[in-house]
């Protein structure tokens, strides 16, 4: 239930402190059992708020929140006095516990520590309760109803100011974690810019400066810089559409040239052989041909990674049932079985280079295509991703 706090409304805050009303056994007894001893008590606040900030005054690391001077502590004085008060008036209403709420993250904003407020409770209790026994003129055994109460009714107020601090907590997780994300991406993002901008600047220097070019010579630097700022862009276009990934526009695709061209448009090195195994009625797939573009770029960009010595690339096409498999088989290093299961989490990656979109794209563009993304691999052997889309009617 804790969980929540960071996102819970006034209405929620109020169920959940009338669940937790319910949790000790609070009845509107309890409520007039702590009503019968508010004129009893109320002679005593006045000192028992002098005496809290006394308290605050011997602990620095408390003290430092009291940055308003002797003009702070005493308009605090007068808001605990009417805090007091509410305490043990009520009505503990929808208002009530929202007044509670917001005293509870005003501590968190100015950064009191949560023992504070825990030990300054702890020490307003007693004080309610020594005062309660002192100014109790009847027999002991009366006053125990009122007391016990009373006990509870802090304990609830105590709960509401937990939550305010669970929730600035859940707050600063939830910011730390997106720091986190954004530094892991930002990082893995120079990275894979860096390369394709060095090869660019290798080339473009190469065409200012060489005395002779020969014109194959330029012709190839121009080409590495058109492959590069290629490179350099499809990095860019895979965070973008990672980050916005447009609701695809379906049609029928030739799954084969789409695939045929990704390989085309991510060379492979020499050592790594490319195989096809098309049967010739494989019938055409219900996808967006961009997005599944970039599936398969994802793909073989993936397997070239994996085969840094060099091995064979195989595509198999395969119909059934209305679907049509696209099983992209690498003879890499594999993937363990420990990573297997979350190689396609966006972010995971085992890889030196990369930013561990790859995949994650993939399998959210086969997602929202009605397709899907399967994957097997043994160490040491080879990893096969299986493409399953949807066969297009007719
Ligand atoms: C459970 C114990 C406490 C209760 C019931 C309590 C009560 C209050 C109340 C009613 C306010 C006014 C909130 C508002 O209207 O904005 C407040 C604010 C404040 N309290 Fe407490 N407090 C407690 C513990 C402490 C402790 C231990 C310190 C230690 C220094 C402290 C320092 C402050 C400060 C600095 C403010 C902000 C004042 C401002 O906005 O200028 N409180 N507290």
């Amino acid at each position: 239930m804790t969980g929540q706090a960071a996102t819970m409304t006034p209405d929620d805050r109020y169920r959940r402190y009338q669940d937790l009303q319910r949790y000790v056994g609070w009845t509107d007894d309890d409520a007039r059992h702590v009503g019968s001893v508010v004129d009893l008590l109320d002679p005593h606040l006045a000192p028992l708020v002098d005496d809290f900030y006394a308290e605050v005054e011997r602990h620095p690391d408390a003290r430092r929140v009291m940055t308003g001077g002797p003009d702070q502590v005493a308009r605090l004085k007068g808001t605990l006095l009417a805090w007091l008060r509410e305490l043990l008036s009520g009505p503990y209403d929808r208002e009530y516990v929202e007044r509670r709420w917001r005293v509870g993250w005003r501590h968190v904003e100015i950064g009191l520590d949560q023992v504070y407020t825990n030990t300054a409770l702890s020490r307003l209790r007693r004080g309610l309760l020594d005062a309660l026994d002192r100014a109790w003129a009847g027999d002991a055994a009366a006053v125990a109803p009122a007391r016990r109460s009373l006990n509870t009714l802090l304990d609830l107020d105590l709960a509401i100011i937990e939550d305010a601090y669970q929730a600035e907590y859940l707050n600063r997780r939830r910011r730390a974690e997106r720091m986190a994300a954004i530094g892991q991406v930002g990082g893995g993002v120079a990275h894979e810019l860096r390369n394709p901008l060095n090869v660019i600047k290798t080339s473009v220097y190469y065409l200012l400066n060489a005395r002779n070019p020969t014109p194959d010579k330029t012709a190839e630097h121009l080409r590495r810089i058109e492959q590069h700022v290629a490179l350099a862009d499809g990095v860019i276009t895979a965070l973008s559409d990672f980050a916005r990934m447009p609701v695809p526009d379906l049609e029928p695709v030739a799954v084969r040239s789409v695939v045929e061209e990704a390989v085309e448009v991510n060379p492979l090195p020499a050592a790594v052989r490319v195989a096809y195994e098309w049967p010739p009625d494989l019938p055409p797939v219900l996808a967006d041909p961009d997005q599944l573009r970039i599936v398969f770029a994802n793909l073989v960009r993936n397997a070239r990674e994996a085969m840094p010595a060099g091995g064979t690339l195989t595509f198999v096409g395969r119909a059934a049932g209305g679907q049509v498999e696209v099983t992209v088989a690498d003879t890499g290093v594999g993937i363990p079985a420990e990573h297997l299961g979350r190689v396609m989490e966006p972010l995971y990656t085992t890889k030196a280079r990369g930013i561990g979109l790859g995949l994650a794209l993939a399998r959210a563009i086969l997602d929202k295509n009605r397709g899907a993304l399967g994957v097997a691999s043994r160490p040491g052997e080879g990893t096969a991703f299986t493409v399953r889309l949807t066969a297009a009617a007719g």
